[in-house]
């Protein structure tokens, strides 16, 4: 019998009837939900649909699934009371063949989560504090969007992205980073990994081999762009910044760079650098990719204004939500040339055919009403202060490291003393003491002698455990650091 759907309380199930008329109609409804229980799709508590719409849907006449009911129920598949809708017994394991009446924590193992252990601290950068998070406000705008969205809007998305936001974030990037950013030019994108993925699928596909990188920056950038088929080619930094004359040596004329403030060692590009690296993008035709992933966050200087400002035929602007709300949003943007809007919407329609749209909508309304510029103001006064107290932590209880990167941002870089410990030695103890921190070391290009450093956000810790937190790291440090003998390396 082929297979047939039934809806019922809005559940729906999918039953495939093995009709044999030797056995007869009732006994291939008992086999379908026994092998339904079975593989897992019906779960202890799920409620089945009633007798009257299993019977209308499957064409059955509806004694037949009381009675087939009434079979599981006495085998102990399934409990019916009078009254009351019948649902798989609360006793009812699935998996393996296995039939009724197995203890009800015997479930096969699931998929771990990505982030395991919820007693461990985590301090690695790259998390905004996601107890700050501006859920009324966002839930109040998802409800508006709700309730004033045209039902088309629930219809295929537009690739570049929901006008709305682009609006809003047209706006919003002119005042606050003076980019140059007409809503023709923006595409939304699913964070900066997907805008950096789609550029590089573009690139690729016009058969370029290859693009420029900051050495050290994020591994997990380098591996989505040789993903795509490119090349990563490696312009080094020093304390200005990267070394902008290193691009002429390269064949790349497109370079990612995060020149507000580097990531991740945390300077910005010095003012005669950005000047060259202008003129460089100019002079070959090439693009600069700004990745201004925490813009927002500034606190001992004067926010520069974007790059982009300067040169918007030659660079495309790319921002994030993930550091002023939160990563898990999974929402970006980037601001391009004329010439690449058209190559980018293509290339996010063919890799996606769009970003959610409740949530470009909700995003834009919180754009709109200014909770977003407000939620960014209050945060900055609180990362500047936990920065303030980290630095004040570690001065008084573990003084031989040193703390860099502090201008900007939503972590800084903690230099290891020379002949102390390693970065391993150091993630390690700091594992021991429940806390996650980052070593520098996978973010160089090549492995070599760097001198050594963890990286260490005092964003990501909840509020109420900031301090005992950061005062936890500091000993873990301070112990690595007594526990060395100056021979060790
Ligand atoms: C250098 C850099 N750029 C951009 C991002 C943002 O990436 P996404 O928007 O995909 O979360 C991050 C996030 O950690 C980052 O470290």
């Amino acid at each position: 019998m082929p297979v047939d759907w039934t809806s019922t309380r809005g559940r729906m199930l999918e039953l495939e009837l093995d009709h044999d008329p030797r056995t007869g109609r009732r006994a291939a409804v008992e086999a379908a939900l026994r092998e339904a229980i079975r593989s897992g799709r019906l779960r202890s508590g799920d409620v089945l649909p009633s007798t009257r719409s299993l019977a209308a849907d499957l064409g059955l006449a509806r004694g037949t699934i009381v009675d087939a009911y009434s079979q599981l129920a006495g085998e102990g598949w399934v409990t019916s009371r009078p009254g009351a809708a019948t649902t798989v017994s609360a006793t009812i394991e699935r998996g393996d063949g296995v039939g009724p009446r197995r203890p009800a924590n015997d479930r096969p193992a699931t998929r771990p989560p990505a982030i395991a252990q919820p007693d461990v601290i985590g301090l690695s950068p790259g998390l905004a504090d996601l107890g700050a998070f501006p859920r009324t406000q966002w839930t109040a705008a998802v409800r508006k969007v709700m309730q004033t969205a045209p039902d088309r809007v629930l219809g295929h998305v537009d690739p570049q992205g929901r006008l709305e936001l682009r609006s809003a974030l047209a706006g919003m990037l002119a005042r606050a980073r003076g980019v140059v950013a007409d809503p023709e030019r923006i595409v939304i994108v699913n964070g900066f990994t997907q805008g950096l993925a789609l550029l590089s699928s573009v690139l690729r596909r016009e058969g370029t081999p290859a693009l420029a990188m900051e050495d050290p920056n994020l591994p997990q950038h380098r591996d989505v762009v040789t993903a795509a088929g490119l090349r990563v080619e490696r312009v080094q930094v020093d304390e200005h910044g990267a070394k902008i004359e290193q691009l002429r040596d390269l064949t790349s004329t497109v370079f990612v760079t995060t020149p507000s403030h580097q990531h991740p060692l945390g300077m910005s590009l010095h003012p005669d650098r950005r000047a060259s690296l202008l003129e460089w993008a100019i002079g070959c035709d090439g693009v600069v990719v700004e990745d201004d992933y925490d813009g927002e966050f500034r606190y001992d200087r004067q926010p520069l204004a974007a790059l982009q400002a300067r040169a918007p035929e030659h660079v495309i602007y790319a921002g994030t939500a993930g550091k002023a709300l939160a990563v898990g949003l999974r929402l970006g943007w980037f601001v391009v040339p004329p010439g690449w809007v058209d190559r980018m919407v293509v290339a996010k329609r063919t890799a996606d055919a769009g970003t959610a749209v409740i949530d470009q909508l909700a995003l834009a309304e919180i754009i709109t009403n200014g909770v977003y510029e407000r939620h960014v103001r209050k945060m900055r006064i609180s990362y500047r202060q936990r920065r303030d107290q980290l630095v004040a932590v570690l001065a008084e209880r573990a003084p031989d490291v040193r703390v860099e990167g502090l201008a900007a941002g939503l972590h800084a870089v903690i230099r290891l003393p020379v002949g102390g410990p390693t970065e391993a030695e150091v993630v390690e103890a700091a594992r021991a003491a429940r806390l996650e921190v980052a070593a520098l070391g996978p973010f160089w290009h090549r492995p070599g002698n760097h001198p050594p450093a963890v990286l260490v956000s005092y964003a990501a810790p909840p509020a109420h455990a900031f301090t005992a937190t950061i005062e936890r790291f500091a000993d873990v440090l301070a112990d690595a650091t007594r526990s060395q003998r100056p021979s060790r390396r």
